[in-house]
């Protein structure tokens, strides 16, 4: 293919990656299957690095991420941020109308909108391309989020109509349902610490260095506030209708009032349907409907006079502690779960609610027998909000965390710096040991089928598992006709407990054998992550065997080597040289080996030339085109090795924007070369 050639398909490629996002995240309106978009996307990201010239900052393939933010640039807005005041009752909501007629006569039109509860970013557009994404910060100035908002796929990077040359918009970045309630139950289970609500999810993923991990969270967008120096309309309503057709995702819940009971109105409805949507609002936001009379109407210090917030009441009911479980999870975590006597919230009883740790039973003050606010938020697990310690009992004691494991007594331990408890009893702790078989056989790790659903606990009360290893030690006649009866809770009832019997008949059986015999096909980089280490995640695990394909590398690394692989910290490192170093550990693993597991890979890096076959190279800093991840690929690509720090052996840096001044120090005494990336992209063109 020529240049020209590839510089046609590649804009060609990136137009039509453009239509099928917004199709797909604005429109809700899928045209074409996630396959053949993959196809696609891959074909760019191909062309792109045989013909790195031609990459885009706002090309699809960014989408990605990959590119790290070390500290994030302080902007100062163009017009300050400001935020809305706020009413909680009808009162309140006929006052802020009658000063709007007072000022503005009695023809007046507003907008209903909803209250996104999520984190303000204002975009700022230059010829139809996203130049810039900023917090809001303190509302004068907030932070360059740019490279991680370029990862949120209903955010437009280019703009198709006909749109200002320069404009500003604002929006909410929040957290949908269904991806906070999956991260927090993959930080569960990985031992990290919760986040509170989908809000918080959503501001600490913003701030996140690595723009890569930010594309995983799936973050989502609405844009609400269009401004522009040009007058393109005369209304809001338009203004956002205008921006919709340029491929902003704008709520579809927006609605023209002339009067305020049709706010009223608006405002009951919503409070009852907020509960089915996908996402948190915390109110609805009323809006003058027209510029002029916006203009007339200004702002105070801090909120525009033309639009007022109606906050709802938080979902939540007071209800008493009866008493505390302390959950033990597969890494040996400890949960405190508070039983709660029954009480309706939002539609659904509850008797639990989660209390995360120690640090937040001390937060809260929690005494037994407390009378306790419950909230729900987003979250599937309500939690206590605070205590209403009016009306404890006299002699109430306070809630102590347990000192020794409640499932086999072992003392607890907590590490520096975590809130964590943990029982360090992983071999014969019953709830660890059955929570790591689980978490083996899961489909993102081991995927052996038909062993879900309790077929774990049979096998371990029939002792005939007690850690990984031994399930490949099974037979077809262990397992036939193996029964046991749960007892269940319905999920809208919880007074209401069912049974069900979950048994081995000779179908399951033989799926199971065979599953073990499959999984002994599973590559490494799931294998590493079914064992189960501590802060070891699905992408984490692809990470280390990308930098160690074997396992005998893996054990023979050292901290510093390990610290030197991306997006591995002193936690992860810690919690992998702990691991290795337990001989129970290594034991387990030496068994799986025998059986035939998969503790090996090969590279699935593309040779393209041996260009830099031989050369230590450094990437380091911020780049216009690449994420840091791609210019280490095509540094393999062309038989290079990446190299984390600078040493008297480094060939040479590959220097973006942000490289830091030690950095720079040590190679200038050193003496190694300092490149930009459109140099390197020369060296090797
Ligand atoms: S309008 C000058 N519309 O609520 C325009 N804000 O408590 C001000 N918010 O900082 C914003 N949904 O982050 C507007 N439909 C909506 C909104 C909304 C959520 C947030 C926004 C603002 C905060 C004020």
């Amino acid at each position: 293919m020529t240049s020209e050639e590839a510089k046609k398909k590649i804009s060609d490629l990136s137009e039509e990656l453009n239509r099928h996002n917004y199709n797909y995240y604005v429109l809700d309106n899928q045209v074409i299957s996630d396959y053949q978009f993959d196809l696609m996307l891959q074909e760019l990201i191909d062309l792109e690095k045989k013909f790195p010239e031609f990459v885009e900052a706002n090309s699809p393939s960014q989408r990605v991420g990959g590119a790290i933010t070390k500290s994030f640039e302080t902007v100062v807005h163009k017009f300050p941020m400001l935020s809305l005041s706020n009413s909680y009752n009808e009162s309140e909501l006929l006052e802020f109308d009658e000063r709007v007629r007072k000022s503005v006569g009695n023809d007046v039109e507003y907008i209903c909108e909803l209250k996104f509860d999520g984190v303000a970013i204002s975009l700022s557009y230059e010829n139809g391309q996203l130049k810039k994404a900023v917090t809001r910060g303190d509302g004068t100035k907030g932070d360059d989020v740019t490279l991680n908002i370029r990862t949120i796929k209903s955010i437009p990077l280019q703009l198709s109509g006909n749109f200002p040359d320069f404009f500003e918009i604002r929006g909410e970045i929040y957290y949908p349902h269904a991806s906070f309630n999956k991260l927090n139950q993959d930080r569960l289970e990985e031992g990290m610490q919760l986040f509170a609500n989908p809000r918080n999810a959503a501001s600490g993923t913003l701030k996140m260095q690595n723009s890569a991990e930010v594309a995983r969270r799936k973050l989502d967008c609405f844009l609400y506030y269009l401004s522009s120096d040009d007058d393109i309309t005369d209304n809001h309503y338009d203004s956002l209708t205008l921006a919709k057709s340029w491929g902003f995702r704008i709520s579809t819940y927006m609605v023209k009032c002339h009067h305020m009971n049709e706010v009223f109105e608006f405002i009951k409805d919503w409070n009852v349907d907020r509960r089915s949507l996908p996402f948190d609002i915390d109110g609805i936001v009323i809006k003058v409907n027209d510029f002029k009379q916006q203009r007339v109407l200004g702002f105070t210090a801090k909120s525009p006079r033309w639009a007022i917030a109606y906050k709802f009441k938080a979902d939540e009911a007071k209800t008493k502690l009866v008493s505390i479980d302390f959950q033990v999870g597969r890494t040996g975590v400890v949960t405190p779960v508070a039983n709660l006597e029954s009480v309706l919230l939002a539609g659904t009883v509850v008797k639990r609610a989660t209390l995360h740790n120690a640090d937040v039973i001390q937060q809260l003050g929690l005494h037994h027998h407390d009378t306790v606010i419950v909230e729900k938020g987003g979250e599937i697990i309500p939690k206590i909000t605070s205590v209403a310690s009016d009306l404890r009992l006299p002699d109430s004691e306070p809630v102590e965390f347990i000192q020794c494991c409640p499932e086999c007594g072992t003392t607890l331990i907590r590490n520096e710096g975590e809130s964590a408890w943990i029982c360090p009893n992983a071999y014969t702790c019953p709830p660890q040991i059955k929570g790591k078989i689980e978490h083996f056989i899961s489909r993102k790790a081991m995927n052996i089928e038909s062993l879900g659903e309790g077929k774990v606990e049979i096998l371990f009360d029939n002792k005939l598992v007690s850690n990984i290893a031994d399930l490949y030690d099974l037979k077809y006649s262990d397992l036939l006709g193996l029964e046991k009866v749960f007892a269940i809770e319905d999920a809208e009832n919880p007074m209401i407990i069912k049974e069900r019997k979950v048994s081995f008949r000779e179908k399951t059986a033989e799926n199971i054998i065979q599953s073990l015999e499959n999984s002994k096909n599973v590559p490494f980089n799931r294998v590493l992550f079914a064992l189960g280490i501590r802060f070891v995640g699905e992408t984490v695990a692809k990470k280390i065997v990308e930098a160690y394909p074997t396992l005998d590398k893996l054990l023979l690394a050292k901290k510093e080597e390990l610290l030197e692989v991306d997006e591995i910290g002193d936690r992860i490192a810690d919690s992998l040289l702990e691991f290795f170093s337990n001989q129970d550990n290594i034991s387990v693993i030496q068994r799986l080996k025998d059986f035939g597991i998969q503790f090996e890979q090969e590279s699935t890096i593309k040779r393209i030339s041996a260009t830099l076959e031989g050369k230590s190279i450094v990437v380091s800093g911020v780049f216009a085109n690449f994420s840091r991840d791609q210019l280490k690929e095509i540094i393999e690509q062309h038989g290079g090795n990446n190299v984390s720090s600078i040493s008297a052996k480094t060939d040479f840096i590959v220097a973006g924007e942000n490289m830091g001044p030690a950095k720079r120090e040590k190679a200038l005494k050193l003496g190694v070369p300092i490149i930009t990336e459109e140099e390197f992209i020369k060296r090797i063109t």
